[in-house]
């Protein structure tokens, strides 16, 4: 795999508590989300990277969800039109802090949107997922870019999943072949090159995970997921990030890793 150096996280926003979501399991507690994010980014150090943090901005109660700004890759750095309305000023701080690292910045534009919670890698291939928040134009403008670095995609098109926002909601890689997928994904013909790890159904949200380097980043709760996962030797780190899965975000999430 890949070996991640950077992370670029913005701590959540006092207006947290205003941002989008579908659960209806009562608002996020801003105190216990600052300390899960900090532990997270103690987390990703502990992973080997150098942690990047934006400062947060009370104007935009998303954007502690950084993941959703860009797509890095090595020879491919995009800042995407996020699908949420709200979000779309969320871009302007995330450029300003990609460019000390990538000094060519592709961009997708209207009327592509695109959400880069959409985008899963696995090796050199990109997953994108059509969502409510990510268009076939989106789509076709990032796979544009990808391919022109090199890199391939593959659109898969999420929006008759229920209670899947994003594609990585419901997908993570753990490495360059095997995908840890959610029952409405494992049968997917556009994934039927890769190896498939299944999560029970009764702990789907454990499938938002994160490979980082040696280990995986997996988020507490999902004890039968966590079990597997150790019998199949996998490193893990757990991370209770309870707060920012009350506004539908997990620990893909809250970082750009690159
Ligand atoms: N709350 C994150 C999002 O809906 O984009």
């Amino acid at each position: 795999m890949v070996r991640l150096r950077n992370a670029i996280v913005c701590a959540p926003a006092s207006s947290m508590t205003l941002g989008i979501t579908t659960r209806d399991v009562g608002p996020p507690d801003v105190e216990r989300a600052l300390a899960q994010h900090a532990r997270y980014c103690k987390a990703l150090e502990r992973c080997g990277l150098q942690v990047t943090s934006l400062p947060p901005d009370p104007s935009f109660p998303d954007s502690t969800f950084v993941e959703d700004t860009a797509v890095l890759a090595e020879r491919c750095a995009v800042v995407t039109h996020p699908g949420a309305e709200s979000r779309r000023g969320e871009i302007a701080a995330i450029r300003d802090g990609l460019r000390r690292f990538f000094p060519t910045l592709e961009a997708i534009s209207a009327p592509g949107t695109l959400d880069g919670g959409d985008v899963c890698r696995v090796g050199d291939r990109f997953i994108i997922g059509i969502s409510a928040r990510t268009n076939e134009e989106g789509a076709r403008q990032l796979g544009g870019f990808l391919e022109r670095a090199g890199y391939s995609w593959t659109p898969v098109d999420i929006r008759g999943i229920e209670g899947l926002l994003h594609l990585k909601s419901g997908m993570a890689a753990l490495d360059d072949d095997r995908l840890l997928l959610i029952d409405g994904l494992a049968e997917r013909s556009e994934l039927a090159a890769h190896r498939v790890v299944g999560v029970e159904p009764r702990e789907w949200r454990a499938a938002n995970c994160v490979r980082v380097n040696q280990h995986l980043l997996l988020p507490r709760g999902y004890p039968a997921t966590e079990r597997a996962l150790r019998r199949m030797g996998f490193s893990l780190v757990v991370l209770n990030v309870s707060e920012f899965e009350k506004m539908d975000g997990g620990l893909s999430c809250i970082s750009l890793r690159f």
